[in-house]
C-alpha cells in the first residue's frame, strides 16, 4: 500500500508551480468538485485554485453522464479565468497533463482519445470535463475537471469494466495520488502557459490522438456518423471524412474506433 495522504499541505509541499494548486482545498467526500470549484469561481477564487475530494456521490460526465469517483480515485477541478480564444485548448491542456503524468509517475504510455479521453492499454482511465461561464464575449471562469482511476478494482464496477481500467490494475500495484496531482498540476500550468505563445499545445495534442487516421463511428446528439478520422481543427472539433468523401467537423460527440 503507498503512502497516499491528500491533504493541502501534502500536495502543496514542494509543488513546482507558480499559481496552479498553490490555494488547493481537499475534501474527504464531495457531490462534485466541479460544482464546488463553479461557486468558488463565481465568488473570485485566485486562478489556479484546485478543489480535491477522496470520493464525489454524484460526480459529473459529459453529456449528462454519471461519473464513478470512489475512493482511491482522482476527483479534481482546477479554476482558471483564460481568454476567450483559449477557451478550446483547456481540454488539450488537461488531456495533455494527464498523459504526461501518468507517464512520469507510472511510465505507462497513455493515449489521448477525440475528444477528452486518456486511455491505457486502449482503455479510459480518465475522463475531462470543462465547464465555464462566458458573459459578453468574456470568460468569467473555467473549472477543468479532472477524473482519474488511479488505485480501483474494476471488478467491483462491472457497469464499466468492459472500456475502463484503473493504474493499479494496469501496472499491479498502487499508485501515489498525491504524486499523480503534483505532476499533473505542473504540467497544466507549463501547457497552460505556453497558450499564448501558438499552436504547439495543439499540435502536442492532435500528435497524441490514438483517433486519428483510423475507421470510426461518432455518436454526437441523435446522429450517428461512420468514416475515417482524418484530422482535428484548432477549437478541438474532429474532421470527418464521409464514405461519399465529404468532410464533415464534430464538434462534440463520441467516439468508437472501428480497426
Ligand atoms: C467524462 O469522461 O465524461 C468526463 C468525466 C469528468 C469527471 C471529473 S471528476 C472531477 C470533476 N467533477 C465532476 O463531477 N466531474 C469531473
Amino acid at each position: 500500500m503507498v503512502e497516499d495522504s491528500l491533504s493541502a499541505a501534502a500536495i502543496t509541499d514542494g509543488l513546482a508551480t507558480r499559481f496552479i494548486g498553490q490555494e488547493i482545498s481537499c475534501y474527504p467526500s464531495l457531490p462534485s468538485t466541479n460544482d464546488v470549484a463553479k461557486i468558488r469561481a463565481r465568488k473570485g477564487a485566485k486562478e489556479g485554485t484546485v478543489i480535491v475530494a477522496e470520493e464525489q456521490t454524484a460526480g459529473r460526465g459529459r453529456i449528462k453522464r454519471r461519473w464513478l469517483s470512489p475512493r482511491g480515485s482522482i476527483a479534481l477541478s482546477m479554476i482558471l479565468y483564460p481568454r476567450l480564444a483559449y477557451l478550446p485548448s483547456l481540454i488539450m491542456v488537461a488531456s495533455l497533463a494527464v498523459a504526461g503524468s501518468i507517464e512520469q509517475v507510472t511510465n505507462l504510455k497513455a493515449q489521448l482519445k477525440w475528444p477528452n479521453d486518456v486511455l491505457v492499454n486502449g482503455k479510459k482511465v480518465c475522463g475531462i470535463l470543462v465547464e465555464s461561464g462566458v458573459r459578453g464575449g468574456k470568460v468569467d471562469y473555467a473549472v477543468i475537471g479532472i477524473g482519474v482511476n488511479v488505485n480501483i478494482r474494476l471488478s467491483e464496477y462491472p457497469e464499466i469494466t468492459p472500456f475502463a481500467t484503473s493504474l493499479s490494475q494496469e501496472l499491479g500495484r498502487e499508485v501515489s495520488r498525491r504524486e499523480m496531482i503534483q505532476s499533473l498540476l505542473v504540467q497544466a500550468e507549463k501547457l497552460y502557459l505556453a497558450l499564448p505563445a501558438g499552436d504547439s499545445v495543439f499540435s502536442q495534442w492532435r500528435n497524441r490522438l490514438v483517433t486519428l487516421g483510423k475507421k470510426v463511428q461518432v455518436s454526437s446528439g441523435e446522429a450517428t456518423y461512420e468514416g475515417t478520422a482524418e484530422s482535428v481543427a484548432a477549437d478541438g472539433s474532429l474532421l470527418l471524412r464521409q464514405p461519399d468523401g465529404s468532410l464533415l467537423r464534430i464538434v462534440a460527440g463520441d467516439v468508437t474506433l472501428r480497426q
